[in-house]
């Protein structure tokens, strides 16, 4: 049977400036018309789940506002469950400045407002929502006290967690690394958890071992055009990205996490689901936008079977 998946995190309001490059410090550049759309990593991975077929509840808050009623039904659009989404009435909605320059980089500025809101208290009145599903998916847009308390009582009630650290913290609690089955950082996040001074990719593979060594059970890092590197105590693979034209990679990394909740809440296996989210990560960075990227499962299915296939009959590197 299908399993369910809470989201927890932040829904924003982006609000997207294309340019030619990004400004320099001190330099001002004329952009592209502004474009108001749907965003926030908590709302983008929600959306994901709907879009590519899974069930998903979203916890979170905005603002009583018309961005926060306009985030809330475009998530809801997608079949998601919406009503454990908060209304603060101090604090406007979340809003995200985004800059995409013409090789698809972004650059993100958050004001979180409303998402201040989803806090250990709005967390412990919906507690049923962790109960009734089956699979916790975070990033850390919200006050990290909630997304901690999240993970405990996720794991009191003995479900599995997915954690996405972006945007990456200074510090993670000793005790919440054993409780993390899936940890999703991208290469920068990834190096931040840990330290390590280089970039290379032999200093991401070394991050994410020693963050296994700390007691999460799988680390998956997005390496973006170079693919992902998924590595437990018994297995570790490189996974080719599929080549395509990217245009905009904003909510790539949320599509990815959403994409690889659903492959698990349908039974996928762990390489399946990464492969899986791996293509439709590649669909959304052909488009543009947060919400307004991510594909639908029919969209992806067809591409990822080819995919894996191909990649089980060779092309997917074992170390
Ligand atoms: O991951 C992309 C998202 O980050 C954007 O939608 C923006 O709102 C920020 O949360």
């Amino acid at each position: 049977m299908k399993k369910r998946i809470l989201v927890v995190g932040s829904l924003n309001m982006d609000m997207v400036i294309e340019m030619k490059s990004m400004p320099l410090i001190g330099e001002t550049v004329l952009g592209d018309t502004l474009k108001y759309v749907p965003g926030g990593k908590g709302g983008n991975q929600a959306y994901a789940v709907g879009s590519l077929g899974g069930e998903a509840s979203l916890l979170g808050c905005v603002g009583a506002d018309a961005f926060g009623s306009r985030l809330v039904e475009n998530i809801r659009a997608c079949k998601v469950d919406v009503s454990a989404v908060d209304v603060d009435e101090e604090e406007p909605t979340g809003t995200a400045v985004i800059y995409v320059d013409e090789e698809g980089n972004n650059s993100i500025v958050v004001a979180p407002g409303a998402n201040s809101s989803c806090n250990v208290e709005l967390l412990q009145k919906k507690d049923e929502l962790f109960q009734m599903n089956d699979f916790m998916l975070f990033q850390m847009e919200i006050p990290l006290e909630a997304v901690f308390y999240g993970i405990r009582k996720a794991k009191e009630y003995e479900k599995t967690v997915i954690l996405n650290p972006a945007p990456a913290p200074e510090d993670i609690p000793d005790d919440i690394w054993e409780r993390i089955d899936y940890l999703t950082p991208n290469e920068t996040e990834v190096l931040k958890l840990c330290g390590e001074p280089g970039t290379s990719m032999e200093h991401i593979k070394k991050s994410a071992k020693r963050i296994l060594a700390k007691g999460v059970k799988n680390v998956i890092v997005t390496l973006g055009d170079k693919g992902v590197f998924f590595v437990n105590n018994n297995e570790e693979h490189l996974f080719e990205a599929r080549k395509v034209d990217a245009i905009d990679t904003t909510a790539a990394g949320d599509c990815f996490n959403g994409a690889f909740a659903v492959g698990l809440s349908k039974g996928m296996t762990v390489c399946e689901a990464i492969g899986f989210a791996n293509v439709a990560s590649s669909v959304a960075v052909q488009r543009k936008g947060a919400q307004s990227s991510i594909p639908k499962w029919e969209e992806v299915e067809s591409v990822w079977k080819e995919s894996f296939l191909t990649q089980t009959s060779g092309q997917m590197s074992m170390m």
